[in-house]
């Protein structure tokens, strides 16, 4: 592995339950993320993304959970690090922003309050230089009026206000790595791109490293500059930007390609395309690709084992996927 990988997730799996009956929400999941890049890890409802990003965090549940693999932050396995030690990466070296931001601010405390804390805690800043380091960050993540918004406390600002308030906090630790998961999914679609505007703002200042989750291909386009696929808990498609939209090799790409599509053009009269059937519950998993159901191109030998996730040829530049007849797209995804 290179140098300078800050996280390198290596054959990740995530279960809940007993033995017997566990069931794998994450399964042999690996990626990389190097200082400065951002990788966007997509997929439907339920495929694992936020299970996934709960076990960099160390948050998951830790009873009833089964872990295996590793994650290395720094070189680091945090899987295998006491509670304590990853308390101190915890909102120090990695960060995490929500869906919903009004439950990771407390009500109870003033917007400039809790900023504060994390300058406190993380810069060691206190007093006039702490609230002065405040109002700088709360205008670097676009908040107008800082002085007045500064004294005011979380439901007094909208929902777009309040998640930039959470990247604020994100940047006020100087965190190595942000975890955004689905960070605009609750929020209107202006708001949705000024944070989307925001995020590539603090991209290009420097320094964000980030892992942006996202159901939506389109807004992943937007950040990343290498995307995962995730299908049923496991990967199925992975490469660089570009590369994956010019070239998707796996029907659920397409599929989602699809959606996307629909989604941004034609008239309202149009019907929204949508893949046909669900993403399969962890408690129905099959033998064979968990997309088979659903997928235009199945065989027989789709069903029977899982195909590893793999280069198709030598000149593809880090595009791998994990199907048997993979290709660009050439028949209509009905
Ligand atoms: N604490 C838990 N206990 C049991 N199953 C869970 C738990 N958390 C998540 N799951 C299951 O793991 C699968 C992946 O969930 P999740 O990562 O939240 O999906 P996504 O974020 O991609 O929508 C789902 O089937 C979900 O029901
Ligand atoms: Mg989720």
């Amino acid at each position: 592995m290179t140098g300078d990988s800050i996280l390198d997730i290596r054959n990740l799996s995530v279960g809940f339950g007993k033995a017997e009956e566990r069931i794998l929400a994450v399964q042999n999941l690996s990626l990389t993320l190097k200082r400065g890049q951002t990788l966007g890890l997509v997929g439907e409802s339920g495929c694992g993304k936020s299970v996934t990003s709960l076990a960099v965090m160390g948050l998951l549940p830790a009873k009833g959970c089964w872990r295996e693999g590793k994650i290395l932050f720094n070189g680091q396995d945090l899987l295998s690090l006491p509670e304590k030690e990853m308390n101190d990466i915890r909102g120090r070296k990695i960060s995490m922003i929500f869906q919903e931001p009004m439950t990771s601010l407390n009500p109870v405390f003033t917007i400039g309050y809790q900023i504060g804390e994390a300058l406190r805690i993380h810069q060691g800043l206190r007093g006039p230089k702490a609230r002065e380091e405040c109002l700088k960050i709360l205008d670097i993540v676009g908040i107008p009026e800082p002085e007045r918004v500064i004294d005011d406390y979380p439901h007094k600002l909208s929902g777009g206000m309040r998640q930039r308030v959470m990247i604020a906090m994100a940047v006020s630790c100087k965190a190595t790595l942000l975890i955004a998961d689905e960070p605009t999914t609750a929020l209107d679609v202006t708001i949705q791109a000024l944070i989307l505007d925001l995020l590539k703002t603090l991209k290009k200042r420097g320094n964000l490293t980030m892992l942006f989750i996202s159901h939506d291909l389109g807004i992943i386009a937007e950040v990343a500059d290498e995307v995962a696929v995730m299908y049923a808990g496991v990967v199925v498609e992975k490469a660089p930007v570009e590369e994956l939209y010019r070239r998707p090799l796996h029907p659920y790409t397409y599929g989602l390609m699809r959606a996307r599509k629909a989604e941004s053009g034609g008239g309202e009269k149009r019907r929204l395309y949508s893949i046909p059937g669900l993403v399969p519950s962890p408690y129905e998993r099959r033998p064979g690709c968990p997309f088979a159901e659903r997928c235009f191109r199945r065989t027989g030998a789709c069903t029977e084992s899982l195909p590893p996730l793999a280069g198709t040829d030598a000149q593809n530049g880090g595009h791998l996927v994990r199907c048997l007849r993979p290709g660009p797209e050439e028949e209509p995804y009905v």
